[in-house]
């Protein structure tokens, strides 16, 4: 074994008995690789050094146990000002992934772990794709998510290998696929257990085998038919994103339509989505969410029972999607009959999510139905989540508060009562902590950690860890009426409503909004939270304005409760609101329908309820769908300003 690990500050490269030679990227000082630009040029040099003496064969894989490469260097994303250097970043991987693609010896990429954007487009240049079978093994191009497109050979290259249509849907949506789907579609060559996987690599790239085409007609689809797969494309795209907000994915279509792929034929659509603030503001919000994730960190060691008491919306929801991510869970409630309403639904939705019918059953044994509460005095964590009354509140916890184990962690889920006044209740009250999901638990990924005045920190740490061990965002807040997201929802939906009451129609305002980019309008939104819940918080959220605005009052008066009822500013079939065409929308009236919630966040940064205002964008971001492409309300503020 000829062993030349000096030479580089990231790569080991290794040239075994056999002659192959091993490229092992093992970024120095990072716990995950990425592709920067010494790592690229560290690559070029590697090839280099094989150019005169090529061996018989060179396979890339990763020394770091999180994964393969988890995308070019974000961090170099924020130094692109001009489109120069967007076109120069495109140029680099471009070229050199196109001469890793031609290279006349076979190289392989052994995929193990996540294997993004610019990982994946390695992987692609390379003849083979070995994935390794293992839950953690994923591989897609989410740099639409950031804004940007994947300019490194990912727009050429996978449409070859999976076809137009599978790749574009990759690309377009930015989700990732497992070992197994990339088998099937003919993106990984094979896909083996762990304990083969070198040998496995070692023989496949020297099996001299041909690679495996798509069908027929996605090769046409790729080729002469393009034109079909753009239009059908473009149509998908329309639904979910405007190209004057979001231009990366309509970048991306064209792209592969009339450049086959290369980005660097297209300078105009480069020098479009540096100049727009999008992907600034994607890539703001990427290390926001980075953050988040960072509270969760730390020692603690992970929670495995959790108790939650109340299994209605709320309860059930949390129970069941804590038990998708492999807790055990105890679920309590007055009766059994109404736990089991909970258990069916997450029944319904695990069956969507799980194929295989062993691990729906693992995941469903997870999550046990515990009408007397057996499992409170077990459990790492318990949540309450019952009627969001103060006395029934105050009941249980002191029951809890006794029973529970003195390291458990206790939390409640209450979205209005005030943490401190359910304090009288407790031993030891420092111990309480919020934790604040948002509806619907599987579809919200941000949840509020409210620390009440005097709050055991290592508790509140314990929360943060709790929460991102589910795979949610941790947004620490203090304890205030609404915590951050509710508070600036309210004011919001408040402002819309008297628009209502002022004569416009509900699609007409929910149409203001969802021009500007939000995911619903704030009067379908009153009818998704519930116009009951609404008529109480607009009591205490909306202050001295104690007066309701009327179209509240009167639908709520006739028992039109919003989307459970079927019934409340629209009528709903099937889950789903009839809307009417809106009326053309006034000029102006987003920014009015907008200034309550842009006044209140900055309110509550300036209260302190959140620590600063990066914090104050994401929890809006990630806890209400605030429009991503503007970086976040206060980023917006700020940006009206410049
Ligand atoms: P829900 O009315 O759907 O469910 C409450 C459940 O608690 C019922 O099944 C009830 O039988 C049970 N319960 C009541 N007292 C109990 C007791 N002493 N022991 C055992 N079970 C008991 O209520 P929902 O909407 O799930 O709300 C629960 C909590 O979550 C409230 O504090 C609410 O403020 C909060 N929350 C609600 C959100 C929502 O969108 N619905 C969002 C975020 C938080």
């Amino acid at each position: 074994m000829n062993i030349d690990a000096s030479r580089y500050q990231h790569w080991q490269v290794e040239v075994d008995a056999t002659g192959l030679a091993w490229a092992t990227l093992d970024k120095a000082g990072e716990s995950a690789n990425s592709l920067s630009s010494t790592v690229m040029s560290e690559l070029a040099r590697i090839l280099d050094g094989f150019d005169g003496k090529p061996p018989r064969g060179l396979i890339f894989r990763s020394g770091k146990p999180a994964g393969f490469i988890a995308g070019a260097d974000i961090q170099e994303f924020t130094q692109l000002d001009t489109p120069e250097k967007g076109i120069e970043l495109v140029r680099r991987g471009w070229q050199l992934f196109n001469r890793l693609a031609g290279l006349n010896y076979p190289t392989l990429a052994l995929v193990r772990g996540h294997c993004l954007g610019g990982g994946l487009e390695l992987a692609l240049a390379c003849r083979y794709l070995l994935a390794v079978d293992e839950p953690t093994t994923r591989m897609g191009l989410p740099e639409v998510m950031l804004g940007i497109v994947p300019g490194w050979g990912g727009m050429l290259r996978l449409p070859e290998r999976i076809g137009a249509q599978a790749a574009l849907d990759m690309m377009l949506t930015g989700k990732s696929i497992d070992a197994r789907r990339a088998k099937r579609l003919g993106l990984a060559d094979d896909c083996v257990p762990p304990r083969v996987m070198d040998n496995a690599a070692a023989m496949l790239v020297l099996a001299d085998q041909p690679r495996r085409r798509p069908p027929l007609l996605q090769r046409l689809l790729n080729g002469p038919l393009r034109g079909l797969a753009a239009r059908a494309a473009r149509k998908q795209v329309a639904k979910r994103a405007r190209s004057e907000h979001y231009p990366a994915p309509y970048a991306i279509i064209d792209i592969w339509q009339e450049h086959r792929g290369d980005a660097l034929a297209a300078p105009e659509l480069i020098d479009r989505i540096v100049r727009s603030p999008t992907a600034r503001n994607l890539v703001r919000v990427f290390f926001m969410q980075e953050r988040l994730k960072g509270f969760g960190k730390g020692s603690a060691s992970p929670a495995r029972h959790l108790h939650v008491i109340g299994a209605g919306v709320m309860g059930g929801d949390i129970a069941a999607w804590c038990a998708l991510r492999g807790l055990t869970v105890t679920l309590q409630d007055q009766g059994i009959e109404r736990i089991a309403p909970a258990l069916q639904r997450a029944y319904a939705a695990y069956r969507r999510r799980i194929k295989d019918p062993r691990d729906l059953r693992r995941v469903m044994d997870r999550l046990i139905p515990d009408p007397d509460g057996h499992g409170a005095s077990r459990a790492d964590v318990v949540i309450e989540a019952i009627f969001e009354d103060l006395e029934a509140k105050r009941a249980l916890l002191r029951k809890l508060d006794a029973l529970i184990r003195p390291d458990a962690l206790l939390a409640s889920n209450t979205s209005s009562l005030r943490i401190e006044d359910l304090h009288g209740a407790l031993n030891n009250p420092a111990r309480l902590i919020g934790i604040h999901f948002f509806n619907p638990v599987a579809r919200m990924p941000l949840v509020e950690v409210v620390a009440a005045e005097g709050a055991d920190p290592e508790m509140l740490q314990r929360a943060m860890a709790f929460v991102k061990q589910i795979d949610r965002l941790p947004l620490p807040v203090k304890s205030a009426p609404g915590f951050l997201v509710n508070a600036v929802l309210g004011p919001y939906m408040l402002e819309a409503m008297r628009a209502v009451d002022e004569g416009l129609s509900p699609e007409t305002v929910d149409q203001a909004m969802i021009a500007f980019g939000m995911p619903m309008g704030p009067i379908e939104l009153v009818d998704m939270v519930g116009l009951d819940v609404a008529m109480a918080a607009g009591k205490s959220l909306a202050g001295n304005d104690a007066e309701p605005p009327k179209c509240l009052r009167e639908r709520f008066a006739a028992g039109h409760l919003g989307k459970k009822t079927g019934k409340g500013f629209y009528d709903y079939r099937k889950g789903k609101p009839a809307k009417a065409a809106a009326a053309a929308v006034p000029a102006g009236l987003a920014d009015r329908l907008l200034q309550p919630l842009l006044d209140r966040t900055q309110q509550l940064l300036r209260d302190g309820i959140v620590a600063d205002a990066d914090l104050a964008d994401a929890g809006v971001i990630f806890g209400t769908g605030f429009a991503p492409f503007t970086g976040g309300p206060l980023n917006y503020l700020k940006s009206r300003h410049d």
